[in-house]
């Protein structure tokens, strides 16, 4: 016995070993025979490995390049492709209602909740991730705060900001002509979204344009969860937590912490009569039904800074980038806005609606750019099944339309990688006659559409009316290709975008 423990030991768990190891492997061949030739999807075109197995999928999200293999593979292989075993994107506008939007007779098609950022632990009402009954209920406690009213009476808030933007960018000029567009814009949405969700901006304008550890910290925070989840996709996060090193944890604990401490900080003042801020609509409502845990309104805070700050500035650096890289569009907008007003004082959130080039220039960088490039993936509900711009999808099926490969497709927009604004205008030119202009939904459709959807047209006009009122402006390095090279995951990952500003005398 005492000679045979020690070999037997070994022995047993060495073949304990390769019996897991040979029947992983056999699962996974097995699985990949299924999902090429009998899966529901199999007749679907796709790139055939992406249809075999989940992990091409997978690796191109955790490394930024998602929505630019999705775009590539439409391109070889049609509108409707099949970009994991069980996913299938579309690229025609009516996908949009049929796979986000409320049909009577079925509920809404749940998210794919490994494509997004994990909540905090413990926390179901997230208004990102809750389900369907949760989150009406959120959208009718957080609604007040978003509707067109809302928005107005902030006017004044978005105007705040908007010249301290100009005040402090005009003082940095001053010393240095050269200033990174990308975080000034930044610095701007996320003062705003603080003031507007919390009544308290992080400051980084008032500070002459320094970063709050904040900002960082949300973007790693948000990329960090998206790479946990792709763990979680195999069930996998649970079992490999204790060997992922806590410093890749920390962006995400780090994001998780500091919200705690706006929301408790927000909490201590209570009710504030002088302000407007999303949280007064919350302490207002007095409806027993309505009042949310504490977790709850941590983690529905991380989501309104997230979703309301990024995805403005990523636009609108964006918007700069593509004008400065078309100098004829940049004039063209400039003389529009320069000519509309006498003084920066008639600059209002209300008329800048009436600015229509501009607007179109907004909507082309919006195709060109969209703040969040990927697909939200969502999983057919319906127990028989249903269709999906005319083709029909069983129970469970993942679909997505990808916001880049879409609005990059050249069956919906003709020459669909060039910033064209015109394409956009009531007498546009009839090559873009065909354009389908439907397919544009940046803030996506359905009940679970984008909240701030207000707010964030009123900041993207009056920011940029503001700047193209007071600066001239053009790439630092012209033949700087700043959107070349970018990774998108929900969000980009943007890099310094270098302009060199020169104030208009008047
Ligand atoms: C250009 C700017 C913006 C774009 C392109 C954008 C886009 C989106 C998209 C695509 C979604 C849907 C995400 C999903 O299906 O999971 C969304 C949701 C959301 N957005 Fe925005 N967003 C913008 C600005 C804002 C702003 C300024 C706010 C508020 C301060 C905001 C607040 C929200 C909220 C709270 C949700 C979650 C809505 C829900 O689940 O019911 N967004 N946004």
């Amino acid at each position: 016995m005492a000679f045979n423990l020690p070999l037997i030991g070994p022995i047993s768990a060495l073949s304990i070993f390769g019996l897991t190891i040979g029947a992983t492997i056999i699962y996974i061949l097995l699985n990949a025979l299924y999902n090429t030739f009998l899966h529901p999807l199999r007749r679907y075109p796709g790139p055939p490995l992406w249809s075999t197995t989940a992990i091409p999928y997978t690796l191109a999200n955790i490394k930024g390049e998602l929505p630019f293999r999705v775009l590539a593979f439409h391109r070889k292989y049609g509108p409707v492709i099949r970009i994991r075993p069980n996913e299938l994107s579309f690229t025609d506008p009516e996908a949009w209602d049929d796979i986000y939007g409320l049909h009577s007779g079925r509920r809404q098609n749940p998210k794919d909740a490994s494509a997004y950022t994990p909540p905090m632990p413990g926390v179901e009402r997230g208004i990102v991730l809750a389900n369907d009954a949760v989150h009406g209920k959120l959208r009718r406690i957080y609604g007040p705060a978003f509707t067109p009213r809302a928005v107005e009476e902030q006017s004044g808030m978005v105007m705040k900001y908007a010249n301290l933007l100009i005040e402090q960018l005009k003082r940095a000029v001053e010393k240095e002509a050269v200033q990174d567009m990308s975080a000034w814009y930044n610095f701007t949405t996320f003062d705003l979204t603080g003031e507007f969700a919390f009544g308290e901006a992080f400051h980084c304008l008032e500070n002459g344009g320094q970063y709050h550890f904040f900002l960082t910290t949300v973007f790693n925070g948000v990329v960090t969860g998206l790479r946990m989840m792709q763990f979680e996709r195999y069930g996998l996060l649970t079992a490999l937590k204790p060997f992922i090193p806590k410093s890749a944890m920390k962006p995400k604990e780090d994001m998780d912490q500091y919200c705690k401490e706006l929301v408790d900080r927000r909490l201590e003042r209570g009710y504030d009569p002088s302000t407007n801020d999303v949280f007064n609509y919350l302490l207002q409502n007095k409806d027993p039904e309505d009042q949310l845990a504490l977790d709850d309104l941590y983690e529905n805070a991380i989501a309104l800074v997230v979703a309301g700050s990024e995805t403005t500035a990523t636009l609108l650096t964006g918007t700069t980038y593509f004008l400065c890289r078309h100098p004829e569009t940049l004039k063209k907008v400039q003389r529009e806005v320069r000519t509309a007003f006498k003084s920066d004082e008639d600059i209002t959130v209300k008329v800048v609606n009436d600015l229509p080039y501009m607007i179109a220039v907004l909507c082309e960088a919006l195709r060109i750019f969209p703040p969040s490039g990927f697909g939200f993936p969502r999983f057919i509900s319906a127990e028989k099944g249903q269709m999906v711009a005319g083709h029909y999808l069983p129970l469970k099926t993942v679909a997505s339309i990808s916001h880049h490969a879409a609005y990059r497709y050249e069956r919906n927009f003709a020459r669909p990688d060039e910033f064209i604004p015109e394409r956009w205008l009531p007498e546009a030119p009839a090559e873009f006659a065909n354009d389908k202009r439907g397919v544009l939904q940046p803030f996506m459709v359905g009940p679970r559409g984008c909240l701030g959807k207000n707010l964030a047209y009123a900041e993207m006009r009056l920011l940029l009316a503001k700047m193209l009122w007071h600066f001239d402006f053009e790439l630092a390095d012209p033949a700087d290709e700043w959107y070349e090279g970018l990774k998108a995951f929900m969000l980009w990952e943007k890099d310094l975008l270098k302009v060199r500003l020169t104030p208009v005398e008047r």
